[in-house]
């Protein structure tokens, strides 16, 4: 009796322990990236539980302003992210008029780790008959800045990458996949990266005090994606999936391989 109390209370313990930080306080950490001058950051919004996705290791969670995958392990496990995709041409959702964003990032940390992010991509805006894009970089808590010199439009094939060099050095890469010419930015920050987590993300971002009107993107496939650790690389296999949600709307879908993230537009 003693004995068998004993063993379900050290099972209890062993679950609790294994277990992960919990969905809610890792989607509740989850930071975004800041434009400087006009895009404004802060922790994520958990809108609903996490479903366990059948056998799966995969969760999906429901975000306002977040959609992907995110791969989450122990400090000091990734130290560069990357993919390529197609860039998209941005339209207003149907009914809609006005300027429309979104974007379209790798990164390491922000969900897990909340005291910094590295990440670059491309921003897409539709506003009217009008489609612009902005490739960026940033280091959280700094603002995200404009590369220049790296024209981008709808269909280029581009490659976005980060790596950390160490906890508070690394560099944001972006590659025309046509040309291969790149452009690359060394950043170094005072707040450490943890190393561990690494996504693959379309994001509603905030500017000003709300949410930038969600583009219909199409969709993004983040090809060759992978996460680099001191054991090699890893593909998104296993992440966790988060879809963007609005108003009661599901925005997005998401799937992944072990070599790919699709980011739908529904
Ligand atoms: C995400 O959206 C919520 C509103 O639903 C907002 O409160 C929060 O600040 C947003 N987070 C980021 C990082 O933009
Ligand atoms: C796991 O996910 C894959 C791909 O989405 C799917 O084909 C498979 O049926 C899922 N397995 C379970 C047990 O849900
Ligand atoms: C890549 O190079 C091709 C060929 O010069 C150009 O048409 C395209 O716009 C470039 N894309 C980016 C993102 O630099």
């Amino acid at each position: 009796m003693l004995a068998s109390a004993l063993v379900s209370i050290a099972l209890l313990a062993t679950t609790a322990f294994a277990a992960p930080p919990s969905r809610s306080a890792r989607m509740e950490s989850r930071l975004a990236r800041r434009r400087e001058g006009a895009h404004l950051s802060r922790p994520n919004q958990r809108l609903e539980s996490s479903s366990l996705n059948g056998g799966n290791v995969s969760h999906v969670d429901y975000s306002s302003n977040w959609s992907g995958a995110v791969l989450s392990s122990g400090a000091g496990t990734y130290k560069a992210v990357t993919a390529s995709f197609v860039v998209p041409t941005p339209k207003a959702p149907s009914g809609g008029s006005g300027t429309y964003s979104a974007s379209a990032w790798v990164g390491i940390d922000g969900d897990s780790c909340e005291t910094a992010i590295l990440q670059t991509g491309v921003d897409f805006t539709v506003d009217g008959g009008s489609v612009s894009y902005d490739a960026w970089y940033e280091w959280y808590p700094d603002y995200a800045y404009d590369f220049s010199g790296i024209p981008i439009k709808a269909g280029d094939t581009i490659t976005v990458t980060v790596t950390a060099s160490s906890t508070k050095a690394g560099k944001a890469v972006i590659e025309n996949v046509t040309t291969g010419k790149t452009v690359t930015k060394s950043l170094t920050s005072s707040s450490a990266l943890c190393e561990q987590d690494a996504e693959w993300i379309v994001e509603d971002y905030e500017e000003g005090s709300s949410l930038v009107p969600f583009a219909n993107f199409g969709s993004v496939t983040f090809s060759g994606a992978s996460a680099t650790t001191s054991s090699g690389s890893v593909g998104p296999s296993g992440s966790d999936i988060i879809d963007l949600r609005q108003s009661g709307t599901v925005l997005t879908s998401v799937s992944t391989t072990s070599s790919s993230v699709t980011v739908s537009y529904v």
